[in-house]
Order: structure tokens, then C-alpha cells, then sequence
């Protein structure tokens, strides 16, 4: 199979383009990545010499027509993704995650009229809003849209161009909404990395609000088996919800984070709330495990969250050039 990786130097998309060349050695990879500040080289730098990278925009029509022609199949995680980015400057994600979707799904469209492509379109649970705390209730299949953020309003955007591909030019794709994903290679902008990097570097982990917000944690690499498989086996033009039951409050997370760090588990500080922020997400990935037999792979959580502070102890060369500018940026925003 020769398969386009969009957004294969960032964070999920370089854990799934490395799983790729250590478990399949029958598929051809190609990435294709404009290398934003979210995206590096270096998180594939292990597996360079059996990939292409491309280092293009999805917005490109021309490099996007010519490397899709070129392949069986592509995976789209390519994206801008941080929300506080997002409140602070909506355009980029305007451009990135509806401009580039749809750019994608126009080549694959024109590809399909000739030769088959198939398409998985890599999306998040927050395109669902938010739950209460209380509820039992969590995300399914046919939870109505309503972002919050956004963020969420342009992935939402996204997976609607999709679908209408799917349904009006027959284009062979599937899509799949993913809780919040935890492992190596993640921007220490986001949530875990930036409270790991903030201990390694004497800095105080910072919590906004109270901490009472709720996640449901899922490691990238089962992110990623859950992909392939929806890829291999999913149904054309459904939606897969893809979570491993890993709810928590975000100030348990903290506490566990400085508990495995030797820490004392109030050495943190509260900062000013992210406006909008979502209370609780939580997924039902009922359908993913009966119909398509997928399990997570990394059930014990902490023991998750052990192995990632280990990788970013080790790996200071891959985030240390860029924490102190991130905590700049944060500071400026009192966060
Ligand atoms: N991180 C999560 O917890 C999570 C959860 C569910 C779904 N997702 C989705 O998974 C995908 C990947 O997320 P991530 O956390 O790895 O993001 P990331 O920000 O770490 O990586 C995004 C990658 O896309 C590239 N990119 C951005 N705009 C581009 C453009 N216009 N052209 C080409 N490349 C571009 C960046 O250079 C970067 O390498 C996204 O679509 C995101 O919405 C993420």
C-alpha cells in the first residue's frame, strides 16, 4: 500500500508514521507536512530513511493533487489543534483545517474518478461540545455537533465536508472523533507535556481554573491501532468514536503527574481559565470495539503516564529548544 500521511511531524501522526514502518513493512509512506512550529523533522527522524517527507501544504492543490495520485490511501491528521491558539487567531485554523480538508477531499475526489482512493479523516471529540459532570451521559455516533471552541467549529467544519463528499460525490472515506490523546513527541504546549517540562525545568505546573474539567485520556498509540483498524475494516462513510474509558479531572492528572515525580501534590499553580472551556468529554467507542473487535492496548494509565515522563526525561533535546518560548507566550496570556 503506498500511503499519504498528512500531518506526519506532528504529534499523532509521527507516532503513527513511526508504528507504520515498525509493524508494516508492506506500506509505503509518504508525509506530507508544512512543518508549523507544531511539526519536526526530528520526531521522525528515527524512521527517515523510510519515509518521504514532503514538507508542503495541505492548501496546495498542486502538491496535494500529485502526491494523492501517487497513493492507495491517505490519512489526514494534518491540522492546527491548540485551542488557545485558536481564541487568540481563528484564521490559521480556518485555513489549515476546513481550507485543507477540503483540498484534500477535492484530489481525492478527482483521483477516485480514475483509480480508488481511500481516505480516513482524523478528527476529535470536541467537535460534540461538552458534557455536564454529573450526567452519565457520553458522546455516541449520533451526539448532534456543537463546538465550543474554534478549534472544534473547524474540525466540526471539516468532518461535515467529508461527509458531504462521501455522500455526494461517493468519494471512499471514513472519519473518526478521538478523546484527548497522551505519549511521546507531544508539543509541550498542550496539557501533560507542559506540566512534565515545567517540573524538569524547575518551573510550577500550571492548572487553569480549578482543575475540575474532565478528560478521557487515551494514548496516542492506541489512537493510532484504532486508526489502521477503521482504515482496514471500517464501513465507508460511517463514524468511529475512538476512547479507552480514561476519564479524569484534570487536577487528578496533575496530582498524579507531580506524585510520579516525586513532588508534593499541591506544588502547583492555578492560572486564569480557558474562556469557554469545555467541562467533561467522554467517549462511547462501543461500535469500534463489537463491530471492528479493536482494544486499547495501554488500559493502566498511569502506568501510560510513567513511560511519557520517562520519555520527555530522556528527551530534552527533542522539547528544551522550545519550552521557554511556549512559557513566554503563556505568561503574556497569564496562563
Ligand atoms: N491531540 C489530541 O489529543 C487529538 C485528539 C483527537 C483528534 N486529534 C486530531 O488529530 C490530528 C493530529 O493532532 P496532533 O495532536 O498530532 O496535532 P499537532 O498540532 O501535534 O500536529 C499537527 C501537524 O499538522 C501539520 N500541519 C498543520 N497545518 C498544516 C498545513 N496547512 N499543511 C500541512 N501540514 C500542516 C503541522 O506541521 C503538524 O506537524 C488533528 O487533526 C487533530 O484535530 C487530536
Amino acid at each position: 500500500m503506498r500511503l499519504l500521511v498528512t500531518g506526519g511531524a506532528g504529534f499523532i501522526g509521527a507516532n503513527f508514521v513511526r508504528a507504520t514502518v515498525r509493524e508494516r513493512p508492506d506500506v509505503r509512506v509518504t508525509v506530507l507536512d508544512s512543518l508549523t512550529y507544531a511539526g519536526s523533522r526530528e520526531s521522525l527522524a528515527d524512521v527517515e530513511a523510510d519515509i518521504r517527507l514532503v514538507e508542503g501544504d495541505i492548501t496546495d492543490a498542486g502538491v496535494v493533487g500529485t502526491l494523492v495520485a501517487e497513493s492507495d490511501a491517505v490519512v489526514h491528521f494534518a491540522a492546527e489543534t491548540h485551542v488557545d491558539n485558536a481564541l487568540a487567531d481563528p484564521a490559521p485554523f480556518v485555513r489549515s483545517n476546513v481550507v485543507g480538508t477540503f483540498t484534500i477531499l477535492e484530489a481525492v475526489r478527482h483521483r477516485s474518478a480514475t483509480k480508488p482512493v481511500r481516505l480516513h479523516h482524523v478528527s476529535t471529540d470536541e467537535v460534540y461540545g461538552d458534557l455536564t459532570l454529573d450526567e452519565p451521559a457520553r458522546f455516541t455516533e449520533s451526539t448532534p455537533y456543537n463546538p465550543s471552541s474554534p478549534y472544534s467549529a473547524t474540525k466540526a467544519a471539516s468532518d461535515m465536508l467529508v461527509r458531504a463528499w462521501v455522500r455526494s460525490y461517493g468519494v471512499a472515506a471514513t472519519l473518526s472523533n478521538c478523546s484527548n490523546n497522551y505519549g511521546p513527541f507531544q508539543h509541550v504546549e498542550k496539557f501533560i507535556p507542559r506540566q512534565i517540562t515545567n517540573i524538569l525545568t524547575g518551573r510550577r505546573p500550571k492548572l487553569y481554573g480549578t482543575g475540575a474539567n474532565v478528560r478521557d485520556w487515551i494514548h496516542v498509540d492506541d489512537h493510532n491501532s484504532a486508526v489502521w483498524r477503521v482504515l482496514t475494516d471500517g464501513a465507508v462513510g460511517r463514524t468511529y468514536l475512538i476512547g479507552a474509558d480514561g476519564e479524569r479531572d484534570n487536577l487528578s492528572v496533575m496530582r498524579m503527574i507531580l506524585r510520579l515525580m516525586g513532588h508534593s501534590p499541591d506544588d502547583f499553580d492555578h492560572v486564569t481559565d480557558r474562556a469557554g472551556h469545555d467541562l467533561r468529554y467522554a467517549i462511547d467507542a462501543t461500535p469500534l470495539r463489537d463491530e471492528l473487535g479493536w482494544r486499547p492496548g495501554h488500559a493502566d494509565f498511569e502506568a501510560g503516564l510513567r513511560a511519557t515522563i520517562e520519555w520527555y526525561r530522556d528527551n530534552e533535546s527533542w522539547w528544551g529548544p522550545i519550552k521557554d518560548a511556549v512559557e513566554t507566550a503563556y505568561e503574556a496570556r497569564q496562563q
